[in-house]
């Protein structure tokens, strides 16, 4: 978001420049640029209350968790079109993809995100698409395949998400959600199909491992 009065920095120049590449606690076959104490990331996302926060700048619980499982089992998504909602840094994205999927997408409402998902498709040698926007009103995508990482911590947006979950699924593509037990995740309605113990974000590079787990809709084959 512009600022009167003040320059905006690039934001590839910005992340490259500030955000030291790393590798993902728990997924050590994946490094992302990743904020740290020095970062000063304010600069490029700014502090007002309606600058989005920068949660591209760091590997999720939810994320992780959908990337170990992608990772570990990659018959599931090769050869499939997989559109990753909420990217973030892009860590789920790059996990499908160094799996063998045939087309990745991965969606952020942030634009800063979508320069983070760049650079760090690059740094992992896979080719993702990354676009900016919000989709969850549109009609279900042309893919296969539907992965959502730590998706539900606000309620607002939980519900918004769910809906489009259930319409995306009533259109025959197949829906993973990642999530280490948010506040808002509606566990009534999904079925657990994996847990590993994933470092969060807060949680240090040395620990802060929590269980998370991956979830299907009810309903899904
Ligand atoms: C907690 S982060 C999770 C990032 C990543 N999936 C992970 O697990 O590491 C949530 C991300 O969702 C994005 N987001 C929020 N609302 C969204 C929406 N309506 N559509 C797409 N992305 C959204 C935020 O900008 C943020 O990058």
């Amino acid at each position: 978001m512009k600022r009167p009065g003040m320059q905006q920095p690039d934001p590839v120049a910005f992340i490259k420049a500030n955000l030291p590449i790393s590798p993902v606690p728990s997924i050590p076959e994946i490094r992302l640029h990743t904020a740290g104490p020095a970062s000063g990331l304010w600069r490029l996302a700014g502090r007002r209350e309606a600058d989005p926060a920068p949660y591209w700048a760091y590997p999720w619980a939810g994320g992780a968790v959908l990337a170990r499982y992608l990772l570990d089992r990659p018959e599931i998504v090769v050869g499939r079109r997989v559109l990753d909602l909420g990217a973030g840094s892009g860590l789920v994205a790059i996990a499908a993809a160094k799996a063998g999927a045939a087309a990745v997408t991965a969606v952020d409402i942030d634009a800063n995100a979508i320069a983070a998902i760049g650079l760090n498709a690059a740094i992992n040698g896979v080719d993702i698409v990354a676009r900016a926007a919000d989709i969850i009103e549109d009609p279900p995508p042309e893919i296969d395949l539907l992965v959502v990482g730590d998706l539900f911590y606000d309620p607002t947006l939980a519900l918004r998400v769910m809906a489009f979950l259930r319409r995306c699924q009533a259109s025959g593509i197949e829906v993973l959600i990642g999530d280490p037990e948010r506040a808002h995740l509606p566990q009534g309605e999904l079925s657990r199909i994996a847990t590993h113990a994933v470092a969060d974000f807060g949680g240090g590079s040395s620990g802060g491992a929590v269980p998370a787990g991956v979830f299907s809709l009810f309903g899904n084959s």
